[in-house]
């Protein structure tokens, strides 16, 4: 199958990034090394580097793991952070975090990959020339193991291992001998669905085997190969099931699998799960129910402009616009702000990316069609985004005032009128201050409070 075909060789590719990711994460974070180049790795998601840190944010959802807004600077991958496609991505030998950045044009001009020119990356390219296959292997069976500490003379090696150069080629052969995840991964996630949709199943059983699932589908290729199998439907049609559990369930294996994944995107909206979405998000349900809902539903519109013309011709935004008036769904309205912030950036970013293709053509003319600002506006938004100024912490703020200065052009007249925004943010402004200032003062250059204060600063400049 077609399909399948496609599946493999990714999931091949991506092996390969996981393991010298891991490999290299546990062994050569003190070393020398410059900078470190993973290059043009196609719609990969990180989640699969998460074991040591995911487990250092506190309770975080998996759902709460913001969209990765790409710009022409490297910036870092958070752990289960989606990345769109098409982005350049390195691993940063000197923190140990995954980097991506959109190509920069310049340096693919005339066919030219920038790896080839940019002096910076130029010695060092995972992908190309690195580790010789018996390294590699030994390095897989010790990542299966679960490494835990390499010593001095482990690292020395290592030094040493990585001054050799191999063709990607050979590697790739290798490691298609190692590969026999593609098979075991597709036949457990056979298996969950049809648990799942068996009759025989328990609730539990049931509930089970979607969370299992979730798992999987965090993997684009096996999100897709979910959808080769008749599973993805299955999900779609419990959204309006009769159990909450299994609801929510499948809600969030929907929203995985949907993660920076066009094609099941296409299939997700063709099989009906927005109007089933919107459907949850309208109505009375445990908030449980409505995050992952909301999580589905944001991944579904990200990158996806024929979704988001949709979401408004269904009226999704006054939907989640009710969320502003019912108590305790503040953490539905920060993710709602944050999902508007994204959609606004994501159409206004279309023209960095290099646009002369008919794919990306047909891509903008479908995002001309989406005028969410001005419904944005129509609908009150400006000061309902605004008042979530008042939350106490730092992330919420940092999002709305992103998201307020985004906005200054069109509200700008609503803005200056409001007596408490001005108030609230000349609140902020102090409070930044000293906060900046107690850092310095003890040494700490964490430039987070001094954007913050940043922000602040120039929205009152922009009121003025
Ligand atoms: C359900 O269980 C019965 C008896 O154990 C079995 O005969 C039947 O084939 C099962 N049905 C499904 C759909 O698995
Ligand atoms: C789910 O079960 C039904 C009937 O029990 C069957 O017709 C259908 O093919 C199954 N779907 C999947 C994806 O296994
Ligand atoms: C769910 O929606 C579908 C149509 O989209 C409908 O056929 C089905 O009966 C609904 N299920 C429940 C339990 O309401
Ligand atoms: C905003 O508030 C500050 C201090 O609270 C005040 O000095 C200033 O006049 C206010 N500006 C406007 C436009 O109301
Ligand atoms: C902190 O940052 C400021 C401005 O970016 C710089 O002038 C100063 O030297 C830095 N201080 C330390 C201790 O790094």
């Amino acid at each position: 199958m077609n399909c399948l075909a496609y599946l493999a060789s990714s999931a091949l590719r991506w092996n390969l990034i996981l393991l010298l990711s891991a490999f290299l994460f546990c062994s050569c974070l003190s070393e020398q090394t410059p900078e470190f180049a993973l290059t043009e790795v196609k719609e990969k998601k990180m989640h699969e580097t998460e074991n040591e840190e995911v487990t250092v944010e506190d309770e975080l959802d998996p759902e709460d793991q913001e969209a990765f807004y790409p710009t022409r600077e490297w910036q870092t991958v958070k752990p289960g952070q989606a990345v769109p496609a098409g982005l350049h991505m390195r691993l940063n030998l000197q923190t140990g975090k995954n980097e991506a950045r959109i190509p920069d044009p310049e340096n693919e001009k005339n066919g030219m990959k920038y790896k080839k020119k940019d002096k910076r990356l130029g010695k060092v390219n995972v992908d190309s020339n690195l580790y010789t296959p018996q390294e590699l292997k030994k390095a897989l069976a010790k990542f299966k193991e679960g490494v835990t500490e390499s010593t001095e003379e482990e690292k020395a090696k290592l030094e040493g291992i990585k001054q050799k150069f191999r063709p990607i080629d050979e590697l790739k052969k290798e490691f298609e001998e190692l590969n026999m995840q593609i098979e075991t991964d597709f036949e457990i996630m056979t298996k969950l669905i049809s648990k799942f949709n068996s009759s025989n199943s328990s609730l539990d059983e049931k509930a089970a085997a979607l969370n299992d699932l979730e798992y999987y589908v965090h993997q684009v290729d096996n999100a897709q190969n979910m959808l080769c199998v008749g599973g993805l439907q299955l999900v779609i049609n419990e959204l309006n099931g009769t159990e909450a559990v299994l609801k929510e369930l499948s809600a969030f294996v929907l929203g995985s699998a949907l993660s920076s994944n066009p094609k099941v995107q296409v299939e997700a909206i063709e099989g009906g799960a927005l109007q089933k979405l919107l459907m949850i998000l309208g109505t009375e349900q445990p908030l449980s129910l409505k995050k992952k809902a909301l999580f589905a539903l944001s991944s579904m519109l990200r990158h996806f402009p024929y979704a988001q013309q949709q979401f408004l011709k269904h009226g999704g935004l006054q939907i989640l616009r009710s969320f502003f008036r019912e108590k305790g769904a503040e953490v539905l309205c920060i993710r709602v702000v944050t999902l508007l912030y994204d959609m606004i950036v994501e159409k206004a970013l279309l023209h960095d990316f290099e646009g002369n293709s008919e794919q990306m053509k047909e891509k903008i003319e479908q995002y001309e069609q989406i005028n969410l600002v001005p419904v944005i506006m129509e609908q009150g938004w400006c000061t309902i985004i605004s008042d979530l100024l008042g939350m106490p912490e730092h992330d919420t703020r940092e999002k709305v005032l992103k998201t307020v200065h985004l906005l200054m052009a069109s509200c700008r007249d609503q803005y200056r009128e409001d007596q408490k925004l001005n108030s609230t943010l000349n609140i902020l402004r102090r409070e930044y201050e000293e906060l900046v200032s107690e850092e310095q003062k003890s040494g700490e250059n964490d430039s987070y409070f001094r954007e913050l204060l940043i922000n602040v600063n120039e929205i009152l400049q922009n009121l003025r």
